[in-house]
């Protein structure tokens, strides 16, 4: 059955990677992608996202060091892709009707991609988050048409976690409206979150570079991601891409990978937001097994990196991104010479900003220190 999957897989591949390549090149020489067409809606924006060349990183490494440019899904990051497939999923287990209400436990990106998903499809969102989060994810939630609940912030294993709350909103609304339906959506262990990398974030990459990708990294929140994009192209490759897990401070899922799943250590905390993880989540457990290693990635690096791509490539990025472009270099570094290495750029500095580039919170972080010289004209505010 998984080989017939694994054909299968192969045979949509090679149709997918010669769909790419029949673009059309309009009348002043540039190539047009006809990927996108004309979309249905928001929705159809989602994805198809271009494969950005680093060139510097490149040139140092001698290899392609390619970042998929996820901040430009419309709600701005990679989560778009799991929030609209949870979604759909949902939909698809009739467990959400026209009407009905989505509810998700999320302090970032998943919030505002379901937001623009749910608007788009005529579904009410209910948001629960730790209440240590910001005003402003706050507000944008709320400017997004979601119904925000910010809750004491507890352990996982609290029953008052802001994720079993969300649960138990969902279970009450479904009672009291059975006919419109609401849904948890569950992002970290529905494996839906999964399936979105599986058919549009590997199988995009792969075209792109016409099979000729050697490795993909990337850090893990939900690890819907990595898992699924790394499915894809070990399926597609018959093993031959190579995967690896790039993780910040704080998480435990690089010691557990570099030991073969006897060690789960937890100390010290990352600047880094929407990554890191404190356990195997139920979208990782199937591929972490397939990975070739994981790289652990310090904050002094991430925070370089941001400025760093700034700088050199004009790309304003988060710290997660940064940290995913320093792993390929390091993944690049490796491998050696004439390899391929794909990674993602997660989402932009925007919501970042008033920290990434502040001289005091830096200083606070004790990451001053951490910015090259020639790069301090970026710490623009005080
Ligand atoms: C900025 C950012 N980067 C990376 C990730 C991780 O993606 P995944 O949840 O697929 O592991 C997230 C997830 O929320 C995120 O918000």
């Amino acid at each position: 059955m998984a080989n017939v999957l694994r054909n299968s897989v192969r045979r949509f591949a090679t149709t997918a990677a010669r769909a790419a390549t029949a673009e059309t090149v309009n009348t002043y020489g540039i190539r047009v992608s006809q990927a996108q067409g004309v979309v249905d809606t928001l929705v159809g924006a989602i994805g198809n996202t271009p494969l950005i060349k680093l060139k510097k990183l490149s040139a140092e490494t001698g290899c392609n060091i390619l970042g998929k440019a996820e901040f430009q899904n419309p709600g701005g990051s990679i989560k778009d892709r799991a929030a609209l497939y949870v979604v759909k999923d949902a939909e698809e287990r009739g467990l959400l009707k026209p009407g009905g209400t989505v509810v998700e436990g999320t302090a970032g990106n998943t919030g505002i991609g379901l937001a623009h998903v749910c608007r788009a499809k005529g579904y009410k969102l209910v948001i629960y988050m730790p209440n240590t989060q910001s005003q402003g994810k706050i507000d944008l939630l709320r400017l997004l048409g979601a119904e925000v609940y910010p809750v004491p912030a507890v352990a996982w294993e609290n029953s008052e976690n802001y994720n079993w709350q969300a649960k138990r909103h969902a279970e009450r609304l479904q009672k009291e409206d059975p006919e419109h339906g609401a849904v948890w959506t569950n992002q970290f262990d529905n494996i839906a979150n999964r399936r979105a990398h599986i058919e549009t974030t590997g199988p995009e990459i792969w075209a792109q570079t016409i099979g000729k990708v050697d490795a993909f990294t990337c850090a893990t929140g939900t690890g819907g991601t990595l898992a699924g994009v790394t499915r894809f192209l070990k399926d597609v490759s018959d093993g031959r891409v190579k995967s690896f897990l790039a993780d910040p401070p704080g998480s435990v899922l690089h010691s557990y990978i570099s030991s073969g799943g006897q060690l789960k250590e937890r100390s010290g905390g990352s600047i880094t937001e929407g990554i890191g993880q404190g356990r195997v989540t139920d979208n990782l457990e199937n591929e972490v097994k397939e990975l070739d290693g994981s790289l652990f990635i310090s904050d002094e690096k991430s925070i370089a990196m941001v400025y760093r791509c700034l700088d050199e490539e004009g790309l304003y990025l988060g710290a997660s991104s940064a940290l995913n472009v320093v792993a390929a270099k390091e993944v690049a570094e490796k491998l050696g010479p004439n390899h391929t290495v794909v990674t993602m750029l997660c989402d932009g500095a925007y919501r970042y900003a008033d920290r990434l580039f502040s001289d005091k919170w830096l200083q606070s972080k004790n990451l001053r220190q951490a910015i090259p010289k020639h790069l301090e004209k970026y710490i623009v505010l005080p």
